[in-house]
Formats: structure tokens, sequence, C-alpha cells
């Protein structure tokens, strides 16, 4: 593998071989971050070579693990200027294979897996990771052992059945799955592709940061905004913008990275109000936007940093901001987005509206997934939501037979 050199422990430091599967530092438990020789590739990579590339994430190939992708047509999704505010873009994840920012991910991993002659995958999930394995682990020809909670969207239990993944749901949250999981693991002979327990999810996500720099020409936006659960996306374009400040692609320039969560699973937002570094498991998580139902992330430690070095900030939104966040987007954009995804355009009005951005900054959304994945949660949440959503009101007229 030329440009990926070693694995370093995001605590201590401490470096591990790169060519065999590799879990977190079995010292502190620390994330593993693939590190590679940027050095030698500053004078051989350039922004100008990207032209005429394959339209997906592997467009990036010099600064991910050097292994036969596999590959959906992941990423390289597009980056739209809002209508409603002139400054904003909304980076649109829900287009990628299995309708969220998540395939990214697992096209990384599961390529690895695969390279390293994995067979059985095993996977915690919120819901959206779960399709996204069971995916790409149909496309490699390896199992995937999937648990999720069992109120997760429909669209999450049944294209996993589909792409003929194991899938067993559980009476809990992802916490409780991921205790299932690593359980089960050893004697189940299974590996474990939880968010931040292998380094390669990090590796398909950060080229995000990648398409952020490139599609908005190698400038950075002032601020990003992005729904956080484990916080994957936001470790990965931030390793991403060290990355490319050390090709020479860009300056010491970053934007704010903002964290939203919803207001009933908020573990990050309250560690930054507290002024915390590590964050506490919230008790009774609950959230129409499942995906971020996520009650500690594993990577908290690096997600507040990054709020920290950036000069970002973590906010919470209600369900019901979210909810209405929703319905604009749909009616004033055209974008039909996941409710994780609304969560972005809710919290960027409330940092308009305390002045934290201003109308000239310009701000990425990000659309982490597709709405079409949440029709039994919006069809619910417009049952309970009086008129105020689209899902609540009258259907105009039903006509025929003819
Ligand atoms: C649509 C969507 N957005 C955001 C998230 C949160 O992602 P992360 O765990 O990488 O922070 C998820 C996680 O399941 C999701 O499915
Ligand atoms: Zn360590």
């Amino acid at each position: 593998m030329p440009g990926l050199t070693h694995l370093e422990c995001t605590r201590c430091g401490q470096s591990f071989a790169a060519d065999r599967p590799q879990t977190v530092c079995p010292k502190d438990g620390g994330v593993l971050y693939a590190r590679y020789d940027l050095a030698s590739l500053r004078r051989k990579f350039t922004p100008e070579q990207l032209g005429g590339r394959v339209s997906s994430m592997w467009r990036y190939a010099e600064v991910l693990p050097e292994a036969a992708p596999v590959s959906l047509g992941e990423g390289f999704t597009p980056m739209l200027a809002s209508r409603e505010f002139p400054k904003v873009f909304i980076k649109d994840e829900g287009l990628n294979p299995t309708g969220s920012f998540k395939a990214r991910g697992l096209s990384a991993a599961v390529t690895m897996a695969k390279h390293f002659g994995l067979k059985r995958l095993a996977i915690p999930s919120a819901g959206n990771a779960a399709g996204a394995l069971a995916a790409y682990a149909a496309a490699a020809g390896l199992e995937a052992h999937i648990f999720m909670p069992k109120d997760v969207p429909m669209a999450n239990r049944i294209e996993s059945q589909y792409y003929g993944a194991r899938v067993t749901l559980v009476d809990g949250l992802i916490s409780d799955c991921a205790r299932m999981v690593a359980e089960r693991k050893q004697q189940e002979d299974w590996f474990d592709i939880s968010t931040l327990k292998e380094p390669y999810r990090v590796e398909g996500k950060k080229t995000m940061g990648y398409e952020v720099a490139e599609q908005l020409g190698w400038r950075l936006p002032q601020g990003i905004i992005y729904p956080t659960g484990g916080g994957v996306g936001m470790i990965g374009m931030w390793k991403a913008f060290g990355e490319m400040q050390q090709l020479g692609w860009i300056g010491s320039e970053r934007p704010k990275m903002i964290s939203v969560q919803s207001a009933g699973c908020a573990p990050i937002v309250k560690a930054w109000d507290e002024g915390k570094s590590t964050s506490e498991i919230w008790a009774n998580a609950a959230t129409s936007a499942s995906g971020l139902r996520v009650p500690k992330a594993y990577g908290d430690y690096l997600i507040l940093d990054i709020l920290k070095q950036s000069q970002g900030t973590a906010v919470a939104v209600s369900d019901d901001e979210i909810m209405d966040a929703l319905h604009r987007w749909a009616s004033m954009e055209g974008i039909f987005a996941a409710p994780e995804g609304a969560a972005a355009l809710a919290a960027y009005r409330k940092l308009r509206a305390s002045g934290f951005f201003s109308e000239s900054d310009q701000v990425v959304l990000f659309n982490t997934g597709a709405g079409l994945k949440y029709l039994d949660t919006l069809n619910q949440a417009g049952a309970s939501a009086g008129s105020k959503l689209p899902t609540s009101r009258q259907i105009a007229g039903i006509i025929g037979p003819y």
C-alpha cells in the first residue's frame, strides 16, 4: 500500500501496522487513524489530476487505502446552492447508494475487510449503517450480521433483509446492539464494523471533506453543519482538512464545525455546553431522527476537540423543528431530506437568529440521508402534528374508478 503507511492511535500516538485487520488501540481504546506518506504525495498528487476521474469517492484514491474498491458509486454527491439562503449550500448525501452518507464509510470498511480476507462482518446500527453494510457485504460476497433497534424506520430493516443480511431486532438502543455484538463477536468469529472500532469507515467519510473543498473551488466554507450521532463524518472531514493542508491543497483556514443533535438525545451538546472533553451517556434517548439516537459516541473526545479547535459549536433542535425544516426543504428546495439532515437546516436557522452566522457566511449543510427511507416515520409524525405537516392534510380528492 504505497500511500498508506501505518495506523496511529488518536490518544497515545502509538503506531500500528496497516497490513492486517486492526480494531482500536489495545492500550487505551483510542480510535486508530490511517496515516499516509503525504510528504511524498505532496509532489505527486495535485487537484488538477482529479479532472476526468470517476465520479465517486474513489477519485481520491491516493489518500485512500490501496485495495480493489467494493463500490456501488458512492460519493461525489451534489453540492446544491440553496434557493432560500444565498450563501448556503446543501450537500445532498441522500443520493448515495442505500440513500445515506453511510455508504461512504461502509464502502471503505467492506473494501478493506475483503482485502484482508475477513468473511463475517457484524454491526450495531441506528438504521442506515445497517442497510449500507448489508449492501456492500452483498456486493463483496461477505456475511453481514446486523443488530438494530426494533423501531428503526421500516426501510432500514427491509433493505437489509433483501441484501441478504442476518438481521436481529433489539428492544433497545444502538448502545444495547453494540453490547450484543461485543459479547458475541469472538465466539461467532465476527469482525466488528462498529463506528470507529475499525479504522476505515472514517477513511470513507473523510471524502466528504475532500468533496466540499473540490466543489467549492478549493476554498473551505465558513461553517459546516453536521448532524451528529457517532460523529464519523465530522471526524473524517476534519482529518481530510489536515491532509489537504499537508498536501498543499489548502491553507490553515478551517470552517467552524457545528454538531447538531436532537433535543431528545444530545450528549455532545450537553458536554459542549458544560465545557467537558468527553460526554456522558444520555438517558432515555428518543427522537424521530433515528440516526441521531446515539446515547454516547465512542469518538466523543474527537468530536468535542474538533468543535473547540474550529471555534464551532453544538446545537440541539427539537423534533418539531426538525419536521418543520424537513417540510421547508422539500417545499422550498425540492429536497426530500432525512430528519437527521433536516436538523442541519433547523440548526442553521438558530445560528442565524443568534448571530453566530451572518447572511454573508458561506455555510454547508449536510443532508445526510434521503427522506424516502423515512416514510413510516413521516406518516406517523404527520398524524400527530395536527394540520402542520403535509401527511396530516386531506388529500385533495380521490377520483375514480374511471
Ligand atoms: C441519516 C443519518 N444522518 C446522520 C447520522 C449520524 O451519523 P454519525 O453516526 O456518523 O454521526 C446517521 C446515523 O445513523 C444517519 O443515518
Ligand atoms: Zn493508544
